[in-house]
């Protein structure tokens, strides 16, 4: 059979690939014919990668490192890593979400890739409205380097809660994509982005425990009735990164089984809609957290009021 997905002994590297989404697209494309390299702070479970590779991506040396045990060629990336802020700080979450994003594609994929090689990143349905904020994001996304973006975000980090990490780090990330997917053009290597919404991961508990059910986690999915699996959300980017999408770069492809059509029909409401980066709702959230998490660690403390 037509190999069309173009596959075939491909150098692959996946972050992220040692659960949920991530493991299901090494998984995928080992059975595909390609040589995965695995980056992650886990083991990686899946069978028949080329490698595995420990390493921290909040980390700029450990990044560094891992690409000393990758080919001088890469095929295709994708960079599926993340948190949800839920239980690292503002640092660790913008950094695993953007910062290493951004390092790895202008420090190694830009020279290790050639015509005809592509990126996909894994933002979030929480970063669709990056479009809307691109002051907020500007001079992040064009920070070109580790340093830079760390003292640009160093006042937030100390005084935003670490979740609005995550909306923001998946703002500047789909940001990024959308200006170096322009930029990478030039060299005939395509960029795209898939913006998942909830899925059935390693990140289901820390969202549910955010929203607070499962069934309200569920309700938020809308016309899908519920959480997407992982593979519906590895078989998108595997698509974008493959022969059959060519043509395809520069997209932000959201997969929600209609969801952002219920927000753009007025039929749903958007709570995306709101600033990363202002002082006063930053504040403000981060002192609704930290009480919403002392009534957590002891629920007694309310009804004593
Ligand atoms: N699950 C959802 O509802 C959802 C929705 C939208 C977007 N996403 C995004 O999907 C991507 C994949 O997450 P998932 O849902 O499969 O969750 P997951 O927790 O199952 O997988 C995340 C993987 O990233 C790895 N990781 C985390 N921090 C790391 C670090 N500092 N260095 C190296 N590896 C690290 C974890 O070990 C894990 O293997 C993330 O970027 C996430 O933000 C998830």
């Amino acid at each position: 059979m037509k190999d069309y997905f173009g596959y075939t002994d491909k150098v692959c590297v996946v972050t992220g690939a040692s659960s949920g989404m991530g493991e299901a697209t090494a998984k995928t494309l080992v059975d595909m014919g390609a040589k995965v390299y695995a980056l992650d702070l886990n083991p990686c479970p899946v069978e028949g990668i080329t490698r595995f590779i420990k390493c921290n991506l909040a980390k700029k040396e450990e990044i560094d490192e891992a690409f000393k045990n990758i080919p001088e060629h890469i095929d295709s990336f994708f960079g599926i890593a993340g948190l949800s802020g839920s239980k690292t700080d503002y640092r660790t979450t913008f950094d695993c979400n953007y910062t290493a994003n951004m390092y790895i594609t202008l420090n190694y994929l830009k020279q290790r890739m050639t015509k005809g090689c592509s990126i996909v990143y894994c933002t979030s349905t929480a970063g669709l409205e990056w479009k809307k904020f691109k002051k907020e994001q500007n001079k992040v996304v064009h920070a070109k380097t580790w340093d830079d973006v760390e003292k640009l975000t160093k006042k937030l980090a100390m005084s935003a809660p670490a979740t609005f990490a995550y909306m923001y780090s998946k703002r500047c990330l789909s940001q990024f994509a959308c200006e170096q997917a322009v930029e990478f053009a030039k060299l005939g290597i395509r960029i795209n982005n898939v913006l998942p919404a909830s899925t059935d991961t390693g990140m289901k508990q820390e969202f549910q425990d955010m929203i607070g059910s499962e069934e309200a986690l569920i309700a938020q999915t809308g016309l899908a009735g519920r959480l997407a699996t992982p593979e519906e959300m590895a078989y998108p980017m595997i698509f974008l990164n493959s022969d059959m999408a060519s043509f395809v770069s520069g997209l932000d492809m959201v997969v929600d089984y209609t969801d952002t059509c219920l927000k753009t029909l007025g039929l749903k409401k958007n709570l995306e809609a709101v600033s990363a980066t202002n002082p006063i709702i930053c504040a403000l959230a981060k002192k609704m957290m930290s009480k919403y998490s002392t009534k957590a660690l002891n629920p007694a403390s309310d009804s004593k009021k």
